[in-house]
């Protein structure tokens, strides 16, 4: 049984090795310039995070079984594919500590790159005649893109609520999540209250995920975190700590000019002075607890096991994440 977060490791989780293997022999299906670009610059270096989900849930209330691997391969290559393509609409550099595939390759082969990963996720879905999960999963990506959508109109729109913050966070984080834990659940026989209940726990782990990783664009160090910091406020995304600081009457219309002016990558360094100062990123982390909180609470709903317990370590592994 799996002690403490420090000890957890994602790899030992039952099924993992199982689905590595698995998702290699569907990444190598292919010509061997796809497979050595995928190989290289995508397959490795990643948490893992949304197979050990699916499977861990699905672990909660039955044994391993192929279909549960074969959709942890699916959601790995919806999220690949995803990043893939959010790095070419960033114009991000690094990712996984290595080049983006488009800065290596170009553009032309990184969009294709990541229809190929997009296109093995239906296909392991329609061979193991996973058409359930399939539906769950086609609804995810859809908000996955308007999530995107949203994102890119508001770049520099300082006029974002909470409520418009929340919303994007599920779109572009939680709702992948929360599809792998309930995929799990269904294919693991988990009965409807439970279903729900995972569901709503990879919802707020999700927010939970998304709240940290805003706090690690100003904090975070580069080279543990694989990819540059700073990169939310250049790009226009106003995240949780920038929306509070809004909210601070005495730093208002400072922060406001910045962002009207587009001037945030060079006061980067004031910028993460002053939420220090005034608490900022604490209150966000705070809000990140509250998710957790909450996912826990979801838990509560789902016998004990090993498993279970797997689940409920990894939402403090979200919340003391530095990666
Ligand atoms: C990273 O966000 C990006 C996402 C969480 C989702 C990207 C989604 C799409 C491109 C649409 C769906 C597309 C497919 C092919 C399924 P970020 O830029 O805030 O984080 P980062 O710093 O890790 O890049
Ligand atoms: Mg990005």
């Amino acid at each position: 049984m799996l002690k403490t977060i420090n000890k957890i490791n994602i790899k030992e989780i039952e099924g993992m090795k199982w689905f590595e293997e698995e998702l290699d022999e569907v990444i190598k299906n292919s010509s061997k310039d796809i497979y050595n670009i995928c190989k290289k610059n995508i397959l490795s270096g990643g948490k893992k995070i949304r197979p050990a989900l699916l499977l861990s849930s699905s672990l909660c209330f039955g044994p391993l079984v192929k279909e549960a691997v074969m959709a942890a391969v699916s959601c790995e290559c919806i999220h690949m594919a995803s990043l893939v393509h959010d790095d070419i609409i960033d114009l991000s550099d690094t990712r996984r500590n290595k080049p983006t595939i488009h800065i290596e390759h170009g553009n032309h082969v990184a969009v294709l790159v990541g229809d190929f990963l997009f296109a093995k996720a239906f296909e392991v879905l329609t061979k193991h005649g996973l058409l359930q999960s399939m539906e769950i999963l086609v609804d995810a990506i859809s908000k996955m893109c308007d999530g995107e959508i949203v994102q890119e109109k508001n770049k520099f729109n300082m006029y974002q609520t909470k409520k418009d913050y929340y919303e994007r966070s599920y779109k572009k984080t939680g709702v992948l999540l929360a599809a792998c834990t309930q995929i799990g659940a269904i294919i693991g026989g988990a009965s409807n209250t439970e279903i729900k209940a995972l569901k709503s726990y990879g919802e707020n782990i999700g927010y939970a995920y998304q709240i940290i990783d805003d706090i690690l664009d100003f904090t975070g160090d580069e080279k543990i975190l694989g990819k540059p910091i700073g990169a939310d406020l250049k790009e226009g995304n106003i995240t949780l700590p920038i929306i509070k600081l809004i909210e601070d009457q005495e730093y208002k219309e400072w922060i406001e000019q910045i962002i009207k002016k587009e001037k945030s990558k060079e006061m980067n360094i004031e910028i993460i002075k002053i939420l220090k100062e005034k608490d900022i990123l604490q209150k966000t982390y705070d809000e990140a607890i509250y998710f957790i909180d909450q996912a826990k609470k979801n838990l509560e709903y789902i016998k004990n096991s090993s498993y279970k317990y797997f689940l409920l370590e990894i939402t403090d592994q979200i919340i003391k994440r530095k990666k």
